[in-house]
């Protein structure tokens, strides 16, 4: 598989700019600018303290959002967790090849200029996984 590190664990939010100042100014976290991703429905922005996995807030980005049905389902709350890895085409190959589901069969657009993919949640004991190519 070749995970190289935990990269994120994402927060679905429902006000992106709120929720952030809150954690810089509550847990003195950095937070980076607000990024968004139109053809996956996203707006992001990533939260850093030393020594840690990166925190990344998600909200909704348009009327047919993943993120809006999430919160709409769920509530906010822990979103995905995000693996880095040295080759995400290898990577998927073997996860398809056990049988995992997967919601991207190729790498997608992520955050700052990264190719992503996401793991049906039912793959891995309720949770959605995404995996970043190591750049
Ligand atoms: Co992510």
């Amino acid at each position: 598989m070749g995970i190289t590190k935990m990269d994120h664990v994402a927060i679905a939010v429902e006000d992106i700019e709120d929720s952030a100042a809150r954690w810089v100014a509550s847990l003195g976290m950095q937070a980076g600018g607000i990024e968004e991703l139109p053809e996956r429905g996203v707006r992001l922005c990533k939260l850093r303290a030393p020594g840690s996995p990166a925190l990344e807030l998600i909200s909704p980005l348009g009327d047919d959002s993943p993120v809006a049905r999430f919160l709409a389902k769920n509530g906010e709350g822990i979103h995905h967790f995000c693996f880095e890895v040295d080759d995400i085409e290898l990577a998927l190959e073997e996860l398809k090849s056990g049988e995992a589901d997967l919601i991207h069969e190729s790498p997608v657009a992520g955050a700052g200029g990264s190719r992503v993919a996401f793991v049906h949640p039912q793959s891995f004991n309720g949770v959605l996984i995404e995996l970043k190519q190591k750049e």
